[in-house]
């Protein structure tokens, strides 16, 4: 559809070129010269490639000034290329994404994930957010509203979302948590507002559902698929909808067999026991809860699996490197593609025990210590990731 420019785009991008100088190659960063149109009936990442922002490039930049290593530094400048999400964790990032969009090449798609719920990370501490529980009309206004104008106003621009990590989740299993029920209703009726807001011609969106060891346990499949189709449905089963973002911020295998916790007592009560499992079995459970149920997957820190000592355990992991490539090339129906979608590099959460978001997962036996802040730049895991790469860069 846009996957290069059109004939006479191209002839006249060389055209208006040649009287300047005579470029070896043609211009590349050229939008697209007319509207983009996605839809939840087709792949997007297909015809697209996944953009490698400018802010996750400025972040490795500022990483490889600091090092010396001449082969890292090499390696490093290669993972700047690799197309990676932005998360819009805060209404002070809304105005960067403007430029952002406006740098993306046709044939591309950039990746943004929408993440400030009222009360946002309910089950933890480390990515707690800006907005209090009961702050849903902030939300709307202050954060859903001037995001839909961007978008809108970039209408010949692709744009993949990943809708609110963790958060429906969380209400599947972690509802017996006072945090997680205060969170509940603004939860469904912020996700809602997005769906229905965000749903733009030139917009897919892909609702997150945790990994294969959260929904993927053989008790969870139901509820939490019919978690996902209610707010799906209150929000009048919007045309954008894709189906579902998997792994995000995650550290699962896409295939393993058998899988990392698939011998251990609990094994027996999870099919899922890697990502592809996940896609294809909790895939099944959205049908038949009438949610669209393609799947995008976080390959960004899988590399190296075997150093979570509990499956649950999801803080800067020891040891873990940079996995797959974004790529629409999975072997799976039901999977739209590999994403990098946590910025390798960025912290899943601070080990500072007297911070007033610590989680007491970011102490744990196999997580990186010291670590900063959640989103903030950790260099030595960055240089971990780079290290432990699969394939290497
Ligand atoms: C943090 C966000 C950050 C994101 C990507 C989350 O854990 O809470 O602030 O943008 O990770 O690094």
């Amino acid at each position: 559809m846009k996957y290069s420019l059109s004939y006479t785009a191209l002839t006249a991008a060389v055209a208006v070129t040649s009287v300047f100088a005579a470029p070896a190659v043609v211009q590349k960063r050229a939008a697209c010269s007319s509207a983009v149109t996605l839809s939840g009936s087709s792949n997007p990442f297909a015809t697209n490639k996944l953009y490698a922002n400018s802010y996750y490039a400025d972040e490795i930049t500022a990483a490889v000034a600091g090092m010396t290593d001449a082969t890292l530094i090499a390696q490093a400048k290669k993972v700047a290329e690799v197309g990676s999400f932005k998360w819009i964790d805060t209404i002070s990032v809304i105005p960067t994404i403007d430029a952002m969009i406006k740098d993306v090449p046709c044939g591309e798609i950039i990746g943004l994930v929408i993440y400030d719920l009222p009360g946002r990370d309910c089950a933890a501490k480390a990515s707690n957010g800006e907005l209090a529980v009961g702050e849903i009309a902030r939300y709307k206004s202050e954060y859903i509203d001037p995001i839909v104008e961007i978008f809108k106003a970039n209408p010949n621009t692709a744009i993949a979302l990943i809708i609110e990590p963790d958060s429906l989740p969380n209400l599947v299993t972690n509802a017996d948590l006072a945090t997680c029920q205060a969170s509940a209703s603004g939860y469904e009726e912020g996700v809602a507002y997005a769906l229905k807001q965000l749903n733009l011609p030139n917009v897919v969106m892909y609702v997150d559902a945790g990994h294969g060891g959260w929904l993927g346990w053989n008790d969870n499949l139901k509820p939490g698929a019919e978690g996902l189709a209610k707010v799906y449905k209150a929000a009048g089963s919007p045309s954008q909808v894709r189906g579902i973002a998997t792994n995000i911020a995650g550290w699962n295998a896409w295939k393993k067999t058998p899988g990392e916790f698939e011998n251990t007592p609990d094994g027996q009560y999870n099919k899922c026991q890697d990502e592809d499992r996940y896609v294809t079995i909790f895939g099944a459970a959205l049908a038949a809860a009438g949610h669209p149920n393609h799947a995008i997957v976080d390959t960004g820190r899988n590399a190296v699996q075997g150093l979570r000592l509990e499956w649950g355990d999801w803080c800067n992991v020891d040891g873990a490197g940079f996995g797959v490539r974004p790529s629409s090339d999975t072997g799976n129906t039901l999977a739209d593609a590999f994403v990098w979608g946590k910025p390798g590099g960025e912290s899943d959460g601070t080990s500072d025990t007297s911070a007033t978001r610590y989680d007491s997962f970011c102490g744990h036996a196999d997580a990186f210590k010291p670590s900063p802040e959640a989103g903030a730049w950790h260099q030595a895991y960055f240089e971990m990731l780079l290290k432990n790469a699969v394939p290497q860069f």
